[in-house]
C-alpha cells in the first residue's frame, strides 16, 4: 500500500510513536473483528455471492445513501443486469430509470461507462489492482479499496464517511475530513491498521462500527469495542469529532418549470444535455422568466386555465434551486422533428422507463395523485 502523504510532520511521526497509539493500533484489527463476529452484519444482499460486480454496484448505490434505501433499488439492478456484460449493452435511459430516486446520477453513467470500459478493456473480466480499479470511471481510491478488499481478499484500505468517523474519534484526529492534510493523515492510519488477513471481514467491520455504533448523531459508545481507547470518548468530546466543515452560505438559484399536459393528461418533458445537472435525465421545459415560455414549434400552449403550483427547493452541494412551477394546457400539434429522443410525452403511470430529475418526478407524482 501506498501512502499518500509524501511529507512526514514532526508531530506526525511523535504521533506514531506515542504510545497510545502503538496500544491501540496493535490490538485494532483483533478487537474490530472480534466484535464483528458477534455484532457485524452478515446479511446484506452483496455479502452473498460477493463477486466484484455485485460489490461494485452496491457501494455505488452505498456512496451517499443508506443501506436501507439502497436494498430495493440494489435487488431491481440485478435483476435487470446480473453481469457486466448486460449493463455494458444496456441503454443509458435504462440504466437511470432503475436510478430515478437514489440521486447522484452520475453515479449511474459512471457505471454504465466503467462497465462499458471493463468489457472493452479488460475483456469482461475485473481489474484485480487498486491502482486500475481506481483508474474507472466513478471509482475513487476508497470504493477501489472497498471492491478489492471485500470481492478479492486483497490488502487495501478504504476510508469511506464511515471510517473516517470512527478513526477521527478512537484518535481524535482534528480537523474536517475533507480537508487534504486531515484526509492523509487518517488515510495514513486508515492504511497501518487493515490486517494481512481477514480483510474483507475488517473492511465490512470497519463499515459497521462506523453505521450501527459510531454514528454521527448518539453514538453507542458503550457497547463499542474501543470504548476503553478512543481518545475522543475518553476526553467526553465526541461531538467535535470529527471537525466540521468550514460554513458558507449557499446562493440559491430561481427557475420556472412548465408543466405543459395534453388532453390525454401527458406532460411534456425534455432531455437534458449529458454535462450539467441532471445530466441525460427527463425534466420540464424551464425558464428563469414565469412568462416566457421556451419556443416550441411542435406545441400549441392554451394561456387559458394557467395555475401555478406551490414552489419547491432542490437543494445541491453547491446552491439551492428554487422552483416554481407552472401548470398549462397543451396540444400536441406534430411530432418534434430535430433530437431524436429530446422531447417525451410522458405519461402520469410511469409507464416509460426514463430517468427523471428528483424534482420532476415529485411534481409529476402531486400531479399524478390530484388527478
Ligand atoms: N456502505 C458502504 N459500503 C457498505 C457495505 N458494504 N455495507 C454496508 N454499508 C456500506
Amino acid at each position: 500500500m501506498t501512502s499518500t502523504s509524501n511529507q512526514r510532520s514532526p508531530y506526525q511521526s511523535q504521533f506514531y510513536s506515542d504510545p497510545i497509539y502503538s496500544a491501540v493500533s496493535a490490538n485494532f484489527a483483533n478487537k474490530v473483528l472480534n466484535w464483528f463476529d458477534t455484532e457485524g452484519r452478515h446479511n446484506l444482499p452483496w455479502q452473498q455471492n460477493p463477486t466484484p460486480y455485485r460489490v461494485w454496484i452496491s457501494e455505488i448505490m452505498l456512496q451517499q445513501t443508506q443501506v436501507a434505501t439502497v436494498i430495493p433499488y440494489y435487488h431491481r439492478f440485478m435483476d435487470r443486469f446480473a453481469s457486466v456484460e448486460s449493463l455494458a449493452t444496456a441503454n443509458i435511459d435504462q440504466v437511470l430509470h432503475l436510478w430515478t430516486g437514489l440521486g447522484y446520477y452520475a453515479r449511474a453513467r459512471n457505471l454504465h461507462q466503467a462497465a462499458i470500459g471493463i468489457v472493452e478493456d479488460y475483456q469482461g473480466v475485473f481489474p484485480t489492482t487498486v491502482e486500475e480499479l481506481e483508474s474507472l470511471p466513478g471509482i475513487g481510491k476508497s470504493t477501489a479499496g472497498a471492491i478489492a478488499a471485500l470481492a478479492m481478499n486483497i490488502r487495501a484500505s478504504i476510508l469511506d464517511g464511515n471510517v473516517k468517523r470512527v478513526l477521527s474519534r478512537v484518535f481524535a484526529i482534528d480537523g474536517w475530513p475533507e480537508q487534504a492534510e486531515t484526509k492523509n493523515r487518517l488515510w495514513e492510519i486508515a492504511e497501518r491498521l487493515t490486517p494481512a488477513e481477514r480483510v474483507a471481514e475488517y473492511t465490512q467491520a470497519m463499515m459497521d462500527l462506523g453505521a450501527t455504533l459510531c454514528t454521527p448523531a448518539n453514538p453507542v459508545c458503550d457497547r463499542c469495542p474501543f470504548n476503553s481507547d478512543c481518545k475522543a470518548y475518553q476526553q467526553d468530546c465526541i461531538a467535535n469529532y470529527p471537525g466540521k466543515k468550514p460554513r458558507k452560505a449557499l446562493p440559491v438559484k430561481f427557475v420556472t418549470m412548465f408543466i405543459l399536459q395534453n388532453e390525454a393528461g401527458e406532460v411534456l418533458l425534455e432531455k437534458r444535455p449529458p454535462q450539467g445537472i441532471w445530466g441525460s435525465l427527463y425534466s420540464l421545459p424551464e425558464s428563469q422568466s414565469e412568462t416566457e415560455l421556451p419556443q416550441l414549434n411542435h406545441v400549441q400552449v392554451s394561456t387559458e386555465n394557467v395555475s401555478k403550483l406551490n414552489p419547491l427547493r432542490h437543494s445541491f452541494s453547491h446552491y439551492h434551486l428554487d422552483i416554481s412551477p407552472v401548470r398549462f394546457s397543451a396540444r400536441r400539434i406534430r411530432d418534434a422533428v430535430a433530437e431524436k429522443d429530446r422531447w417525451l410525452w410522458y405519461p402520469l403511470d410511469h409507464s416509460i422507463e426514463v430517468g427523471l430529475a428528483a424534482p420532476v418526478k415529485k411534481l409529476l407524482s402531486q400531479l399524478s395523485h390530484n388527478q
